[in-house]
């Protein structure tokens, strides 16, 4: 059933709008009716959306400044209550483990997990007052398992979607839905200098579709595209052996 009709546009706070998936998804929810707030430190790009539709919002900040992501949610609400929150904003980063690097690995935990942590904590408890909301967190398929090189971001994934089970039985009691997104690979900002192939990838408006849909039915996990996510759900449960013999034979590619 769709909890999405013509007579009942909701409002949406999406991070990490200012590019790629979260910049997709902001036009598409806009361009249907809905009434957007669009966050990312790019205030230019939250501008310029902003500008194009009268239903999108700029709201510019940094997912890692804890005391603004607090301003902005209190910002918004002034406005209306955010019924669903998008928290997508996320930093790539391929990184070899003969070069770890710990401050590259502090940031993409601060951008992709603590940047959550930051919006959830003042999330939950305006929408267990109102006794309903929907919080949707942007994971990827490279949080189901340690994949080579990608140590400093698979782990924040892997993290968010075990967020996301630890969450959900919790809040549903509050009238509180949660949603895990996973997607494949996205052809973004993000992804354009990846020296590897990226199998089935997708356009940043395809994913925004396969998101949109999937929030208005309050799917628990929005993963797509349905041929790379069935290999990804295959690789999650494949015991130690053949799963290391795979990334051997990736690797040597
Ligand atoms: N592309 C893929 O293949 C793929 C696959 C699975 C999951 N994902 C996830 O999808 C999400 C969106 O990624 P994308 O591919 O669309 O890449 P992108 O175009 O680089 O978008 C990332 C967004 O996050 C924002 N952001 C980064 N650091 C931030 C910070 N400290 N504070 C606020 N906003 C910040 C960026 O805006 P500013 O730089 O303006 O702040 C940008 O709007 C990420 O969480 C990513 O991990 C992507």
């Amino acid at each position: 059933m769709s909890h999405h009709h013509d007579d009942n546009k909701r409002r949406f706070w999406i991070t990490g709008a200012s590019s790629g998936i979260g910049h997709a998804l902001a036009e598409r929810l806009a361009g249907q009716g809905d009434h957007v707030a669009v966050s990312a430190r790019s205030e230019e790009a939250l501008n310029a959306l902003a500008a194009a539709s009268g239903k999108v919002t700029a709201h510019p900040l940094d997912v890692t400044n804890r005391e603004k992501v607090h301003q902005v949610i209190d910002a918004i609400e002034a406005e209306g209550p955010i019924e669903v929150a998008v928290l997508n904003a996320g930093a790539w980063f391929l990184m070899d483990a003969v070069e770890l690097d710990v401050d590259k690995v502090r940031q993409a935990v601060e951008v992709n997990y603590m940047g959550v942590m930051y919006a959830l904590e003042k999330l939950i408890p305006l929408m267990k007052e109102r006794g309903e909301g929907h919080l949707v967190l942007m994971a990827s398929v490279a949080g189901f398992r340690g994949l080579p090189r990608s140590l400093a971001y698979g782990p924040t994934k892997a993290a968010l979607i075990n967020l996301t089970e630890s969450l959900k039985p919790e809040l549903e009691k509050f009238g509180i839905h949660v949603t895990v997104i996973n997607p494949g690979f996205v052809d973004t900002p993000a992804t354009q200098d990846n020296p590897f192939p990226m199998p089935d990838i997708i356009t940043a408006d395809e994913a925004a579709k396969h998101i949109a849909k999937g929030i208005d039915k309050q799917k628990v996990e929005i993963i797509f595209p349905w041929r790379f996510a069935v290999a990804m759900k295959l690789l999650r449960i494949l015991p130690y052996r053949p799963f290391y013999w795979l990334m051997r034979r990736i690797m040597s590619q």
